[in-house]
This record gives structure tokens, C-alpha cells and sequence, in this order.
């Protein structure tokens, strides 16, 4: 999604926005020596850990480990979506948006929300004029309140209601039908109103909101009985179902801090919970929770509940869930799963019990661990030979599936102590043979705490960590082309860097890592713009970073080898291969 606002422009905003600033206006910092300092503001601490640098424009807790950059620290703190940060960072600096940042609303689409958002208040004011409709609204325990915070409506049972009132000519019927409202004659016919009809006919309808509070689709239930009970909105330029969560922009709203999002399976659930003061509830709109979902989610907290029905589909999705959740299983984050009794959903039991046991049983979801270890118990009966077999052959490929951290390691070693096997057999047993995650850049330690200094550790990394706690000191490698001659993995990654430095008119730690927000090294390179400075200050780190990109090029560059060929040259002479090698690098060097 980054990749669509151009760099220039992300580069302008981070660095016109202060995140001292950002900050100071939600957590009270303090100043100590070169940074802030403040009780972290993502996790419960008496003591402060949580600092922010003015230098580097990033915060990093020492507690708990939450960091980042001035764009991360609105996501997390105000749990903002990515784009949502950058349009609020750019109103308070004056920059305006740059059209790649606004889609989709450029090319008509700002016109395509403000008809959504027109349809939803008819449907809302059709809801206030129709006594059947209220009586089953009524009927379904909804009080008016939480009918007007969702925006509740009805589509009128008739079959151009909606069409007469937005379509009064071909361009704007074409609008409607993008939106995905009308719905196309096949036999031709309603000339007056070009062919079309009302998607949504008689239904109670909920509009879905993205993140901003942006009307981008409906679904609506048949007012009592009737097939199908629920219709959404098609796939349109505005809406796409595997990615929204109905409630997410009202349970922001309600602002209650959610400690969890709970994910239920229907509009009336989420809208019914609401009503009942769990204002954390939502759901995906028909579809399986997705990973797309997932990352949603846990940018907004970092537990999920998922509450299934205790029926056998129940069951199934909740297996699907946990499949799709394991690659996002990392410490710090908490996935629990809970079953209802049979012949209830959240919306009927929440009714019958109240909140407060709802919530009680919330508080008694089963981690994701457990369920997982519960379920392969269940499958396999250990007392049998094949037992073990049968157990790895399941459990296998779902520990693959999960990234490295505390969090599988813990798995395994409940699983052990369930099996009775030792938890490091166990590892084994179920990594061996499995390949090696791809993706990471080679050279960079994922941990390094610590002053490092050049002459130890690793050259590149020195080298990056350098370029990225100093960019001003980038200036200071005139060619970083040369560097694209380097026989080593992850050089070009020192390349890009010193490239973005010099071309930046006011690089900063944080102006880099937000370049790399999408790209598979981002996280690498976080973990070393966290680092203490190797060097004080900007001309110590250009001298370092010369020598060390000087080393660089003569222990990895195509120079060594030339040194090494013309040496032989003198004393034993070349075979023909070797002359023709030596060639080619003289020529690369641009000597004849
Ligand atoms: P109520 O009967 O009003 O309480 O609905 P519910 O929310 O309990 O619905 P149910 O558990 O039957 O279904 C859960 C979700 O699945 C709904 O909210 C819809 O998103 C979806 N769904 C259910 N029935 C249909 C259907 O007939 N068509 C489509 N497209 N989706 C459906
Ligand atoms: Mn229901």
C-alpha cells in the first residue's frame, strides 16, 4: 500500500512532523540527556522504559519492545491505518495529500462514497418512516441508540426506490450500479429507469464503514423469514469482503481502550454486543478471517478472541481460523478461541445471560496453544504405536506454518509435556527437514545490543546501522554504484540506503525505515536504527562509514581479484581464461 505514495512525498511529511511533538501531545515525556522519556503508553510499567529519539524520529520501549516511527506510533497509539496516519500527518503539516494517497477516492470516487453515504441516510430515514420495519428491529432487541450508532436502515420493499430517487440520469444509474446498489435488467425493460432495479428490496440494512467511518458497502437481512437471509454488497471499487470487519470502525469509535477485538460471525451479533457494552466485537462479513483480516486486527491490539458456535461447522471454522492465525502467532500476542453452547450465537446468548457472563466467558477462551494441543490430543491415540506418527504427520506442518519466537517454542513444550516426550526431541522431530524461512536479508543479525564499533561485528551491518542513526553522513560515499559490484548478499541493501540518504533533502532514521515499511528487511533494519549510535555524531559517522564501505570494496570488490590477477601476471603469468578475466575487469574499471 505504501508503494503507492511516492517516497519524496513520505520522506516531506515524516520529516516536517515532529514526533516529539506527536507524542508529547498523548503520553507527558520527559527529557533525559539526548531523549525523552515517558512510561510506556503499550504496556502496564512504573518505571519509565519507553523513549523517544528527536534525532533519530523513532520511540522504542526497552519493556516491551514497541517501537517505531512517527506514522507507526498513530497506528499504534491511535490505531490508525496506515493511510489514515498519513492523511492525519499531512493535514497538521499542510501538505496536501498527494493523489496516490487519496485512492480510492481520486477518479470519482470521492462522488462514489458521497452516494454511498447518501444511500445509507435514505435507507435511514426509510427505517424512521416504516412502523413494520421498527417493530422488527424492535422485535430483535435493538434499542434506537444503537440502531443510530451503526446507522441501522431499510431498503423499501419495492423495486426502484432507491433507483428513482439517485438515478435520475445515465450517468448517475452507471454510479449506482459501480457501488453495486442496481442491479442490471437481463430482459431489458424499466425504461425509465435505463434497465436497472434495487439490489436491496424489503431488508433491513447495515451499512459497513471502513476505517475513516466511510460508507463502502451494506448487508441486509430479510425482514423476518425469507431467502437468502442475509445479501451484501458485491465486490466494487470501494469494498472488498476479505478485508473489512463489520463493527471495527464503531468499536473504534466507542474508544473504550480495547484490550481485545472479539471476532463473531454475524451483523446482529456484532451490533447486539455492542448494545450490551462489549463494544469490541466484530465480524468478518461471511467469509473465513483471513490473514488480511488478521494483520487489521492486530494492528488495532494485540489479543483476539474468536467466538464460534459449538456445533460441528463451529468447529470446522474454528480449526480454518487457527490455521490461517498461526503464521501471526508471535510472543506478545494472545489467540484465543471460544465456543458457545449448542443452539446459541453471541446475539441470543448475550440476551439470555447478559453481559457480564458473556464477558466471563470471553475471559475463559482457550489460547490458541491449548486449543491446538486439545484438538490434536483429541485426534491421536498415544497410547498406540502410530499414535506418534500420526501426531507429527498433524502437527508437523502446523508448527511449520508458525513463525520462530517464544510463542512456538512454548507450544512445543506443552505439547511435550501433554505427549510425555521430551519438548527438544520434539523440535526436532517436527522441524527437522523443514526449510529455512526465505526472504531475510543474510548478513544482518536479527539481535545486536550494544556498541559495536568498526574492526568487530559484521562490516556491512556496521555499515547500515551507520547510514541509518546518520544519514547526513551518506554524502560522504560519493559512488554507491560501486558497491553494486560487491560479491556479497545484502550489500545491496547498504546501496539503496546511501542512495535514499543523498537523494533525501532531510534524511532522517525514521525517513529511511518508512522507505523499507513494506519490503521484507524492514523489520531488520528497525532492530538496528534501535541500536545506541555507534559514533556521536555526523562526521564521526562519515568517517567510519568511508572506511568501512573502503573495506567493503577491497575484501568483496571486483578490485581484489584484479590486484590478485595482475600479481600473477608478473611473477607466473596467465593462462587464457585468466587473461580474459583480467580483461574484463580492467575494461570495468575503465582502464583500457
Ligand atoms: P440473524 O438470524 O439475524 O440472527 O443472523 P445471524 O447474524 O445470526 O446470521 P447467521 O448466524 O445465520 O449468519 C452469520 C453471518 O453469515 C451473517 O451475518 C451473514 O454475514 C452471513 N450469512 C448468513 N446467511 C447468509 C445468506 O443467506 N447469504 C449470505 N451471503 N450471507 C449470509
Ligand atoms: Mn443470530
Amino acid at each position: 500500500m505504501t508503494g503507492r505514495i511516492p517516497d519524496a512525498f513520505l520522506d516531506e511529511l515524516v520529516s516536517r512532523s515532529d514526533i516529539v511533538d506527536i507524542i508529547a501531545a498523548r503520553v507527558p515525556l520527559k527529557k533525559a540527556g539526548r531523549e525523552y522519556k515517558a512510561c510506556c503508553p503499550f504496556h502496564n510499567e512504573k518505571s519509565p522504559s519507553f523513549s523517544v529519539s528527536a534525532e533519530k524520529q523513532f520511540y522504542h520501549c526497552f519493556g516491551c519492545g514497541a517501537h517505531g516511527t512517527v506514522i507507526g506510533f498513530l497506528m499504534q497509539y491511535e490505531k490508525m491505518e496506515f493511510l489514515d496516519a498519513v492523511a492525519d500527518l499531512a493535514q497538521r503539516a499542510g501538505l496536501e495529500l498527494p493523489r496516490e494517497a487519496q485512492a480510492p477516492r481520486d477518479s470519482g470516487s470521492a462522488d462514489l462514497h458521497e452516494l454511498m453515504q447518501q444511500a445509507a441516510r435514505f435507507f435511514e430515514q426509510n427505517l424512521a418512516d416504516n412502523p413494520r420495519a421498527q417493530a422488527y428491529v424492535r422485535r430483535r432487541g435493538l434499542e434506537a441508540k444503537i440502531g443510530t450508532r451503526f446507522g441501522l436502515g431499510y431498503a423499501p420493499d419495492a423495486w426502484e426506490a432507491l433507483l428513482k430517487r439517485f438515478g435520475t440520469n445515465e450517468e448517475e444509474r452507471r454510479r449506482l450500479f459501480q457501488v453495486g446498489l442496481v442491479l442490471e435488467r437481463s430482459g431489458g425493460g424499466g425504461e425509465r429507469t435505463g434497465g436497472f432495479y434495487d439490489r436491496f428490496r424489503d431488508r433491513l440494512m447495515f451499512p459497513i464503514r471502513d476505517s475513516r467511518g466511510r460508507v463502502i458497502g451494506f448487508g441486509g437481512r430479510v425482514i423476518d423469514q425469507g431467502e437468502p437471509k442475509y445479501m451484501n454488497s458485491p465486490e466494487t471499487p470501494l469494498f472488498h469482503k476479505g478485508r473489512e470487519l463489520y463493527g471495527l470502525y464503531e468499536a473504534r469509535q466507542a474508544r473504550g481502550d480495547f484490550k481485545r477485538l472479539l471476532i463473531v460471525e454475524g451483523y446482529m451479533d456484532v451490533v447486539r454486543l455492542h448494545q450490551a457494552g462489549i463494544t469490541y466485537a466484530v465480524a468478518t462479513l461471511g467469509t473465513a478471517t483471513t490473514q488480511e483480516h488478521l494483520n487489521k486486527i492486530f494492528r488495532q491490539t494485540h489479543e483476539v478472541v474468536f467466538c464460534f458456535d459449538g456445533d460441528r461447522a463451529g468447529l470446522k471454522a474454528a480449526w480454518r481460523a487457527l490455521e490461517n492465525a498461526l503464521p501471526l502467532a508471535r510472543d506478545g500476542r494472545e489467540i484465543k478461541f471460544m465456543f458457545l453452547p449448542e443452539g446459541h450465537d453471541p446475539d441470543t446468548l448475550v440476551a439470555d445471560e447478559g453481559a457480564e457472563a458473556f464477558e466471563s466467558r470471553i475471559k475463559d477462551a482457550l489460547p490458541l496453544s491449548e486449543y491446538l494441543v486439545q484438538q490434536l490430543i483429541a485426534e491421536v491415540d498415544l497410547d498406540h504405536v502410530d499414535g506418534r506418527a500420526k501426531l507429527k504427520a498433524l502437527a508437523g506442518p502446523l508448527f511449520g506454518r508458525m513463525p520462530e519466537g517464544i510463542y512456538r517454542e512454548m507450544l512445543a513444550d506443552r505439547l511435550a509435556s501433554r505427549v510425555g516426550m521430551p519438548a527438544n526431541k520434539l523440535k526436532e522431530f517436527f522441524t527437522a527437514g523443514q526449510p529455512k524461512r526465505a526472504g531475510s536479508p543474510p548478513e544482518l543479525p536479527a539481535r545486536q545490543r550494544g556498541r559495536i564499533s568498526v574492526g568487530r561485528g559484521n562490516l556491512l551491518t556496521q555499515a547500515i546501522t551507520l547510514v541509518l542513526h546518520h544519514p547526513a553522513a551518506a554524502g560522504v560515499i560519493e559512488d554507491p554504484e560501486l558497491l553494486g559490484s560487491l560479491n556479497k548478499a545484502g550489500v545491496s541493501v547498504l546501496k539503496e540506503l546511501l542512495e535514499q540518504a543523498a537523494t533525501a533533502a532531510s534524511a532522517s532514521t525514521a525517513t529511511l525505515l518508512e522507505r523499507w515499511r513494506d519490503r521484507p528487511e524492514h523489520a531488520r533494519l528497525t532492530q538496528l536504527a534501535m541500536l545506541d549510535p555507534l559514533v556521536a555524531d555526523t562526521p564521526a559517522a562519515a568517517k567510519e562509514l568511508k572506511m568501512a564501505v573502503e573495506k567493503l570494496l577491497q575484501e568483496y570488490g571486483p578490485g581484489r581479484r584484479m590486484d590478485e590477477l595482475l600479481k600473477k601476471a608478473q611473477e607466473l603469468g596467465l593462462n587464457y581464461e585468466e587473461k580474459a578475466e583480467l580483461s574484463s575487469l580492467l575494461k570495468s574499471k575503465g582502464r583500457p
